[in-house]
């Protein structure tokens, strides 16, 4: 179990001063540090063909990267390179456990945990993430530079390594293990180990205008929705035949802000949309699957867990109705399920108590026996 201390300010301090705004070292964050996986672990998870993992390293004072599935480290060396393997709290539920201290912040913007292991010298070289971060310092000790926003050239350093120029730096700290780094979107970084080492990147996603909209558009083709036309009946003679006049933009965009204003539409597409998972989920469907009564009997003896990086939500505009977004999927339990619905989504291991109200209702009952048998939820025992 992973508990996040905080000894120089409050965590509303921190949302207040910091989140989004300025980077900042959490001295002994999480004090009593022990890695949730080892070097050895994490290299053989990268072995796997769904697991996505990268390995940086300099050839002849050049960086190269390059892309797992990984068959050998052998011909490495001791020093300066990387291993870095994405979304490992899919893969391994002890590191799922370091995605709870971060609950002050919505699953919603959580994006994964990527872990790096690197050994003395070793790093991605400096570059800026559009991603808020939480680099937790696991075993061994990495000097981390930081840089201010702002007017950054950015460049291939590798095909598959985008850098950035040299930079002064704003932070220059040793971690160590325990310690956590936070740095907001767009500030340039760079870490080097020092000795063998171990960093846990809790990473929070923020979409831009355009990823939704296009996340949207494509919502609205699959659900064959937003198909009116347009309507401009009574128009008054038009004096310019190439102007596309004021009038006519405000007819426009109060088409499209109609699907904006549309609040079940957009519960829907969000639920649905933010509830995709970007990287596989390690699905262990149960080979001899339960029919529902047998699943209520074991919900009885023991509680549910789900799967680390099963994103599931819940939204106002439809959560009255009982409504579920469950990895891209939306799902209507009615209003009855409305307490049920927000426990499955709040927590992440949960009891027959929690559920008691949906364990009434054949359709909860249902589609948790079937969750349970695709590998969603599980039963630790
Ligand atoms: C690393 O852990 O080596 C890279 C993390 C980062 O800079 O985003
Ligand atoms: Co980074």
């Amino acid at each position: 179990m992973f508990t996040l201390t905080l000894s120089d300010f409050s965590l509303e301090h921190f949302m207040q001063h910091y989140w989004q705004q300025k980077p900042v070292v959490i001295r002994q964050g999480f004090p009593g540090w022990q890695d949730p996986i080892s070097p050895e672990e994490l290299a053989g998870l990268a072995c796997e063909q769904e697991v996505e993992s990268r390995r940086v390293f300099k050839k002849r004072g050049k960086w190269q990267a390059e892309s797992g599935p990984f068959e050998s480290y052998d011909h490495l060396g001791k020093k300066g390179w990387t291993l870095i393997v994405q979304a490992v709290n899919h893969w391994s539920p002890e590191v799922a456990e370091l995605v709870k201290p971060f609950a002050f912040i919505p699953k919603w913007r959580l994006d994964d945990v990527m872990i790096s292991y690197s050994r003395p010298e070793g790093g991605v070289g400096p570059h800026i993430d559009r991603y808020d971060v939480f680099i937790c310092q696991g075993s061994g000790r990495r000097r981390w530079r930081v840089g201010a926003l702002g007017g950054h050239r950015e460049f291939a350093a590798h095909a598959a390594l985008l850098h950035v120029d040299p930079f002064e730096p704003i932070l220059d700290v040793e971690l160590l293990p325990g310690d956590i780094l936070y740095i907001p979107p767009g500030f340039p970084h760079d870490g080097v180990s020092l000795e063998p080492s171990m960093s846990f990147s809790v990473g929070f996603r923020a979409k831009s205008a355009c990823h939704m909209l296009s996340g949207l558009a494509d919502y609205l083709i699959d659900q064959d929705l937003g198909n009116e036309l347009l309507t401009d009946p009574k128009r008054p003679i038009h004096q310019h035949q190439g102007h596309i006049d004021g009038a006519d933009m405000a007819r426009i965009r109060a088409q499209m802000q109609a699907v904006l204003d549309n609040d079940v539409l957009m519960a829907d597409f969000a639920g649905s949309f933010l509830s995709k998972t970007k990287c596989a989920l390690d699905l262990q469907a149960l080979d001899e699957p339960l029919v529902a009564d047998a699943l209520l009997a074991e919900l009885a003896r023991q509680p549910l867990v789900r799967t680390g990086g099963l994103r599931c939500f819940y939204l106002d505009a439809t959560v009255r109705k009982g409504v579920c977004y469950v990895d891209g999927e939306r799902h209507v339990f009615g209003a009855k399920a409305q307490a049920s619905v927000k426990a499955l989504c709040d927590h992440d291991t949960i009891s027959a108590r929690q559920l008691r109200g949906g364990l009434q209702l054949p359709a909860f009952v249902e589609a948790l026996t079937q969750w349970v048998n695709a590998g969603y939820w599980y039963f630790e025992d």
